[in-house]
Formats: structure tokens, C-alpha cells, sequence
């Protein structure tokens, strides 16, 4: 077991009632499920505790529990029975009408019952992973049938997680925010953008906290310039329907955006959700938002070649499966210092990360030899998980030659420390259960995303014979034009 240091927060889930909409989904089956089994393996959940599954379709108990051992099987456990069966013991199913309101008196009822029979006192999550159309009429319903808590109430709680897309437009995003907001006040409300739940990235805040090596290196004195790329190896797994109204960037803009967030934003006082949230939104107000002309020079949008013969891909589609983009921070530390972006589907390989380049040595022997960027602190955020920091060393051997090296850390833990250690969802619940929204989004980064999206989006809609869609192929790394968009400045992508 590695040893702990200090400081040791521990999010304590409270004890609650968990319902979930739209529990027949995707997202249901893949990710939240799971993540509620997971929790019930790990023993992570509150001492106190019960879900309801929420939707329109009929189940019976024998069906519900057959599709939900399907599901935790598909989802890589192989459960031991007395798990299972405990897991099914705080777990109930309740057929759905959204637009009834005698639904959500039978539902307040039933979860009056379970909180009885539970020792919940009042304390709920709602998880809507219904198509987002339903958001605003589900939540309405939640609090004109009084199962939306008064926020002053100190006794109980109520929050509801939402999943993006958040809207499609700037537009779009507002109107989804303010009807939201009208059932419910900014606290109550949690929207996950999965990246944050990830252990990697929030390693990315916790070097950067601990180690004053970066502290007093990571600003424009000594960093060239940051990248961060975002790669699929697959292309678009059945989500053509949701591609096509979406397309990539407005897909991954969200990840993109906390990616460079929690590399950049100056680090806040506490850990606490407010000031994390303060210093974040000030990374964002300084985040210079693209011209038109600008977008034209800084961003490359791509289509993988064979994007037009998926299935459910209309023959002419001209959404986009990659972008490259380029973007500058005016604050004291990062002014000059660009962020190179590049995101994309079928590019060869899955692969996050986040690439901290710093300048090239420009003295000594060195004022007229060129040899590159010798320090790269990387970020492997998914699937490697490793730190690395590339540096320059003597070659060994009788002459002074330079070589390359780079010096790592394997993040992932192993064996037994592996096995009780929450994936994404899994820690995204149980921070909601705590009431902690640190790594939730609030309305404002929705709002900036948009704001920083739009003139973008404008730019390819209004002139598409000047914003090309350049073709790649099915595997590479995006278009040529990505690598000029970075080659101009004479700098060029990191190899992965
Ligand atoms: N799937 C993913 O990987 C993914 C990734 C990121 C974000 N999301 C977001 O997560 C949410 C759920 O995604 P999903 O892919 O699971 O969606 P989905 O499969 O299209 O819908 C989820 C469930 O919602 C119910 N539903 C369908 N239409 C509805 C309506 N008009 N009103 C109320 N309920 C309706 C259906 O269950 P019943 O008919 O049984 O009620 C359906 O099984 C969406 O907001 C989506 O944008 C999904």
C-alpha cells in the first residue's frame, strides 16, 4: 500500500435515495449502473442507502433483475452472488409517466416509504439521464410535487445530476439553464463532465499543488507553449444520430475546455468547491475568445474519409470528426504563451493527455545549437495514466554528446490498493452524495463554453467554402492542415 502524506480528504457520501430516470438507457446500462454496482462492491455507498429506477417501460422484477445482471456482466464484474443480491435488496424499479402528476405523488409515497425503511431522512439524488428534452419538464414536476427540497432547509436535500450535451448552441444552452434554474437554484443542481471524475486528472491538481517545481515554473518565463490532445480510436459507436446534430466540437469542447482548466487556472486557497470554482471561472475570463479572422487562422476542422459511409451518416454530412485549434490566455501568467488543441475521432489510437512544453535552452553552448524542447512535463490521462518529464542528459561514454531521456511515473495502483479505487462515475456519485460540486460544471463554464464555441460555430456555418472540412484518413492523426496549424508557429505536435 503506498503511503499517504498529510493532508487526506475523504468525501463522505451521505445517506440517501438515489433515482434514477431514463434508467433503460445507454448511459444507464454503461455507465451508471455500473458505477451503482461498483460502489456496492467497494462498499462505497452510504451506511444508509436505496436507488429507485425510474422509466417509461414495463419491467417486471424477474426482467428488471435478469437486465441487471446482464448489465454489471457487460460491464467487465464477474459479481459474487451474496453481492448481487445485496445490491438487488436496496434497488427498486417504478414504471414512469412523466407528464402524470399522480406518477410523482406514487413516487414521493414510495420514496417516503424507503426513507422510512431505510433511515434516510429526506435526502435525495435524482440522476436525469433522459434525453435532455425532458430535463426542464422532469424537474418542473420534481418541485410542483414538492419532491425538490427547500435549499434552506438544513434537515434534507434534494440535487439533481444532469449530462451534457448541455443545449447546441449558445442559445439553446441558455434556455435549458433558465428553465432549470426555475425548479432549481444553481446548489441543488450537478452536471457532470466525466473527465473531472477521472483520477489522472485530478493527479494534474494534486502535483501541481504539492510540488513546488511547478508552482515556480508554470508560467510564461519558462513554459513555450501547452497541448492537449483528446484522441478516439473508434469512430462513432453507434451515435450517428447524436453526431450528426452535434458534431465534434461541440461534443468535446466541455472535456477540452476542463482539460486546460485544471493544467492552467491558478490554484485556489482550498479544495472547497467555491474557491475551486472562483479560480476556475477566472481561467476562463481570461481565455481571449477567437475573431472571425481568427478562427479562419487558428482552428482546422476535419472528417475522417470514411465518416460518410456509416450507417445513419447522411451521403453529404458535413460535420466535423476532428479539430485542431489554437487559443491564448491573457492573464500575468500564461500572456504569450499559446494552447495548441487537438481532438478527433478515428485518429489512430485512444489517447489523452496534456503536454506542458517547456522553452529550449538559449544559452551557454547552446545560444546557436537547436535542439528542440528538451522538457516536457506530459500527463497521460487516458488510457496510459503516467507522469513523465522528458529532459536532456550526457550520452554516457568518453565524449560530451547529448541525448534525450525522460524520467516517469506509472499512476495506476496495483493488486489490492486497484480494487477498491472508484472509476469516473463511480467518484462523481459519491461526491454528490456528499454535496461537493468541486468537480461538477457550473451554469457560468456551461455559459463560456458556448460563448467560446459560437463565433466558431458561426464562422463554419455562414462560410463554408472558406472554413474547408479537410479529409483524413480512417486511423491517422487528423489532417495535414493540423500539423501547418501548429508548423506556422514553428512549433509541431507532440509524437504520441
Ligand atoms: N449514452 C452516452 O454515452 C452518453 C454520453 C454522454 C451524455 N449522454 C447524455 O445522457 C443522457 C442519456 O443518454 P442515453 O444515451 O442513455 O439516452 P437514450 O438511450 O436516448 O435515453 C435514455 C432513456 O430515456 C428514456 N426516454 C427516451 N425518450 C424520452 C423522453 N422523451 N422523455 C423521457 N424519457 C425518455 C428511455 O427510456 P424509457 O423509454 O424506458 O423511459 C431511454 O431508454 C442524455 O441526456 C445524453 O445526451 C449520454
Amino acid at each position: 500500500m503506498t503511503e499517504t502524506l498529510g493532508f487526506c480528504q475523504e468525501m463522505r457520501p451521505e445517506s440517501c435515495g438515489f433515482i434514477l430516470f431514463g434508467a433503460t438507457g445507454d448511459l444507464a446500462a454503461r455507465k451508471i449502473i455500473p458505477a451503482l454496482f461498483g460502489l456496492c462492491e467497494k462498499k462505497l455507498t452510504p451506511r444508509n442507502f436505496y436507488a429507485v429506477l425510474v422509466s417509461r417501460t414495463p419491467l417486471d422484477r424477474g426482467a428488471l433483475e435478469s437486465r441487471l445482471w446482464d448489465t454489471v456482466l457487460k460491464a467487465g464484474f464477474t459479481p459474487a452472488p451474496e453481492v448481487f443480491s445485496s445490491f438487488l435488496e436496496r434497488l427498486e424499479y417504478i414504471q414512469a409517466d412523466y407528464e402524470s402528476d399522480a406518477f410523482y405523488r406514487r413516487l414521493a409515497d414510495r420514496l417516503t416509504a424507503l426513507d422510512a425503511k431505510s433511515g434516510v431522512k429526506k435526502k435525495r439524488l435524482f440522476y436525469l439521464a433522459t434525453p435532455p428534452a425532458a430535463f426542464e419538464p422532469i424537474t418542473s414536476k420534481l418541485k410542483t410535487s414538492g419532491l425538490l427540497s427547500d435549499p434552506t432547509d438544513c434537515t434534507c436535500w434534494s440535487r439533481v445530476i444532469i449530462e451534457k450535451p448541455y443545449g447546441s448552441s449558445l442559445e439553446s444552452a441558455a434556455s435549458l439553464d433558465a428553465g432549470l434554474k426555475l425548479a432549481a437554484p444553481e446548489a441543488q443542481v450537478y452536471r457532470i463532465d466525466h473527465f473531472t471524475g477521472k483520477e489522472t486528472v485530478q493527479n494534474v491538481m494534486a502535483l501541481r499543488s504539492a510540488n513546488a517545481v511547478f508552482d515556480g515554473t508554470w508560467n510564461n518565463r519558462f513554459v513555450d507553449h501547452v497541448q492537449i490532445t483528446v484522441f478516439e480510436e473508434l469512430g462513432l459507436e453507434g451515435r450517428a444520430a447524436f453526431f450528426e446534430r452535434m458534431g465534434l466540437a461541440r461534443d468535446m469542447m466541455s472535456h477540452i475546455l476542463q482539460l486546460a482548466a485544471i493544467t492552467a487556472m491558478d490554484l485556489p486557497s482550498t479544495f472547497r468547491d467555491t474557491d475551486f470554482k472562483t479560480e476556475k471561472r477566472r481561467f476562463f475570463e481570461s481565455i481571449r475568445p477567437l475573431t472571425r479572422e481568427e478562427v479562419r487562422r487558428q482552428t482546422v476542422r476535419g472528417q475522417y474519409a470514411g465518416y460518410r459511409s456509416e450507417p445513419g451518416v447522411a451521403p453529404g454530412s458535413a460535420e466535423e470528426t476532428f479539430l485542431a485549434f489554437k487559443f491564448l490566455v491573457d492573464n500575468d501568467r500564461w500572456r504569450g504563451v499559446p494552447f495548441y488543441v487537438r481532438a478527433g475521432k478515428k485518429t489512430g489510437s485512444k489517447k489523452t493527455r496534456i503536454d506542458v512544453v517547456y522553452k529550449k535552452p538559449d544559452h551557454g553552448i547552446f545560444t546557436h545549437i537547436d535542439i528542440g524542447y528538451p522538457n516536457v512535463f506530459s500527463f497521460g490521462i487516458q488510457p496510459e495514466e503516467r507522469v513523465s518529464f522528458s529532459l536532456i542528459s550526457k550520452h554516457p561514454g568518453p565524449k560530451l554528446c547529448f541525448t534525450p531521456r525522460s524520467m516517469g511515473l506509472d499512476y495506476r495502483p496495483e493488486g489490492h490498493e486497484a480494487a477498491g479505487y472508484p472509476t469516473d462515475y463511480e467518484r462523481l456519485l459519491i461526491e454528490a452524495m456528499s454535496g461537493d460540486q468541486t468537480l461538477f460544471l457550473s451554469s457560468y463554464e456551461i455559459g463560456f463554453m458556448w460563448q467560446f464555441l459560437a463565433p466558431l460555430l458561426e464562422a463554419w456555418s455562414a462560410a463554408p467554402a472558406t472554413e474547408p472540412l479537410h479529409a483524413y484518413a480512417d486511423g491517422t492523426p487528423g489532417p495535414a492542415a493540423a500539423d501547418e496549424l501548429i508548423k506556422k508557429d514553428g512549433r509541431s505536435w507532440i509524437q504520441l
